[in-house]
Parts: structure tokens; sequence; C-alpha cells
């Protein structure tokens, strides 16, 4: 998957870097100032460049760099988290997929990447600052990727936009929330749930979960699986062998999946 423009750059301790290959020398975050068409147009897919004191790699587009070099700002859903949801949804080409709030748009990457050209993707966010983020890492997917699917964005709370969501999708396959207050927006949109699809919730605390939960069956859905996912990264130990890594073993979120059925 090569782009002309977009660049993935990777340093050799495995930072990411996303660079949008326009002309013209400016100040590339983390990288300096250079002009990228100059410096790494001439670059391919495997080669490397110095850029200052950093050796880079020039590596494909894929969604696992997208997501490594994005820009951040509201807390992301990790691959973990966002793998298992899209899943357990079972989402893919044709499907339309509600989701809320966007935020960085963590998760909207792995959404985006498995409906292709033919799915619909509408997003809901409050926050204009949030949204100018998540907004700027799906544009990059969309120009890097060969398929994306038709995506439209909606600026407001999802429990307010019931008009705009009707004016894209009579019903969604899918439904995602990854928000601080479940049960109000789960009461929203739980009717626009096509017979058997299913609505996935992001609670980082089990006092969510727990009204997620509440609000799901008092919506009339059956709660399929509720729980979280651990995740242990095994390496080679010194000495010879493999053994978990040292490092963190923490918490993402407990995630909550439910049935129109
Ligand atoms: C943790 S962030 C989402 C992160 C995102 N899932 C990601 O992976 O990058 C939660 C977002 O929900 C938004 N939010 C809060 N209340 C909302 C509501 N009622 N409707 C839609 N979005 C909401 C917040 O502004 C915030 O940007």
């Amino acid at each position: 998957m090569t782009n002309e423009a977009w660049a993935v750059l990777v340093e050799e301790e495995g930072k990411v870097h996303v660079v949008e290959m326009t002309s013209g020398s400016r100040k590339i975050k983390g990288l300096g100032v250079f002009d990228p068409m100059e410096l790494i147009a001439p670059v391919g897919i495997g080669q490397q460049v110095a850029i200052g004191q950093k050796l880079l790699t020039r590596v494909p587009t894929r969604l696992p760099e997208l997501n490594k070099g994005m820009l951040r700002r509201a807390q992301t859903v990790s691959s973990k988290d966002a793998g298992w949801f899209v899943a357990k949804l079972g989402i893919g080409p044709g499907d339309n997929v509600l989701e809320a709030g966007i935020g960085s748009a963590g998760l909207s990457l792995h959404i985006a990447r498995v409906l292709g050209n033919s799915g619909t993707h509408v997003t809901v966010e409050p926050r204009a600052e949030h949204a100018d983020i998540g907004l700027e890492n799906l544009r990059r997917a969309k120009e890097c990727w060969l398929e994306f699917p038709s995506h439209h964005h909606i600026e407001g709370t999802v429990e307010t936009v019931g008009d705009q969501l009707q004016t894209y999708c009579d019903e969604f396959d899918a439904i995602v929330l990854d928000l601080p207050d479940h049960p109000p927006a789960i009461r929203a949109v739980a009717s626009t749930l096509t017979y058997g699809g299913r609505i996935a919730c992001y609670c980082p605390v089990t006092q969510q979960l727990e009204h997620a939960w509440e609000a799901c069956e008092e919506a009339g859905l059956k709660v399929e699986w509720a729980g979280e996912l651990m995740e242990r990264q095994w390496g080679r130990a010194s000495k010879g062998g493999m053994r978990p890594v040292n490092g963190p073993f923490g918490h993402t979120a407990f995630l909550l999946i439910a049935q129109r059925c």
C-alpha cells in the first residue's frame, strides 16, 4: 500500500510519523523543518532516510501505522478493544454504523477500515476541538486507503441530533458509544438499530458498565456480553526462552455488546 499523498516513516525505536506530501519547506512535528517532496518523495517503501539525527524507514500507510502515528487529544480506544468491537458487532462492507463520540477517531479508523466503499459511517461529537483532531485522522485514512465509507459527521450530542441522523440512515446495523454517560444516549438511539443489529458501549469504569447494561435492557435490547479484555505481551528473555515483558498490564475499559432481537 504505497501512497503519494501521505508518507509514513518509522524511527528505529518504533515511533511513527505520518507526513502529508505537499511541497514547500515547513516544520514537521517531531522531525524538524524540511520539504517532504524533496526529502521523502524519492524514498521508496522499505527504504531509509536520514532526517536530522534520526534514521527512518518508509513503510506502507496501513491501519496500524496510521493508528500509531495519529493525532491525539481525547483518550483513544486501543486496537485491542476496537478489533473486538468490529468482530462482535459483525460489521463489514455495506453496513450503516453510528458512532458517538468521535473523539480522536481511534475507534473510527478501525470502523472505516472494515466498511469499505459501500458502507456508511456517521459520527457525532459535541466538542469541535475533539472533532477537528478526529476528522483530520479520518481525512488521512481516506486519502491513504483504496476504499473508504461514505462518512458524515454531525456536531452535537447524540441525544439531540435524531433528525440529522435520519437524513443519512433510517436504521443502523451497529451503534458504538464511547462517551461518559451512556443511558441517555442508549435511550435516544436504541430504536434506530435494525433488527439483529448490535450496540457496543465502551465504559472505563464499572458504574458506567452497570448503567449501560440497565439502559440497554430498559430499551428492549438483549445484553450479549459484558466484561474486559486482557492483553499480555511476551518477549525473548535475555538468557533464552520467552516470558511476559515487564511493563504495564493495565486496564482500558469494560466493554458491553447488546443486540436488538
Ligand atoms: C473518549 S472520547 C472518544 C474517543 C474515541 N472513541 C477514540 O477512539 O478516539 C469521548 C468523546 O465523546 C464525546 N461526547 C461526550 N458526550 C457525548 C454525547 N452525548 N454525544 C456524542 N459525543 C459525546 C466527548 O466530547 C469526547 O470527545
